[in-house]
């Protein structure tokens, strides 16, 4: 599985988000260690602190199912109805993906046109883990 078919992937699960607040829609596909993907979508709720984003979604179903190792995550975000654009992870996905994933864990973000790959230590340096407790 290559950079560019892991963000095709965001973008079809990018097509189940529920978004009907922000009319932002997000997806994610989780990329295992031995190769499995799980996707995720936002989920909104009218108690705007109930939403939940994509990459949690993705990293929380994966983590259900019995996954802890994870190699990459890609993910596509846009206005809804338009071509995804770059949509970096928000702070708490961020230290989600920190819990799990060691710091060259890879972020791969879009547009589709211009994908570009980040590693988990460059977009959450000096972060707090179980290392520190
Ligand atoms: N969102 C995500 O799903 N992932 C991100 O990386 C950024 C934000 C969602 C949350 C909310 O449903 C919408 O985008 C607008 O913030």
């Amino acid at each position: 599985m290559n950079h560019q078919e892991l963000y095709s992937l965001a973008e079809q699960a990018r097509t189940r988000a529920y978004a009907p607040y922000s009319h932002f829609t997000v997806g994610a596909a989780l990329l295992t260690k031995s190769g499995k993907v799980y996707l995720g979508c936002n989920i909104e709720n009218a108690a705007y602190g109930a939403v939940m984003c994509a990459e949690r979604t993705a990293f929380f179903t994966a983590i259900c199912e019995g996954e802890r190792d994870f190699a990459a995550i890609a993910v596509a975000g846009g206005h809804e109805g338009e071509a995804g654009d770059v949509c970096a992870p928000c702070g708490i996905c961020r230290q989600v993906m920190a819990e799990f994933c060691a710091s060259d864990f890879e972020i791969v973000l879009g547009p589709e046109s211009d994908i570009k790959v980040y590693r988990l230590d460059e977009i959450l340096p000096l972060s707090f883990t179980k290392d520190n407790l």
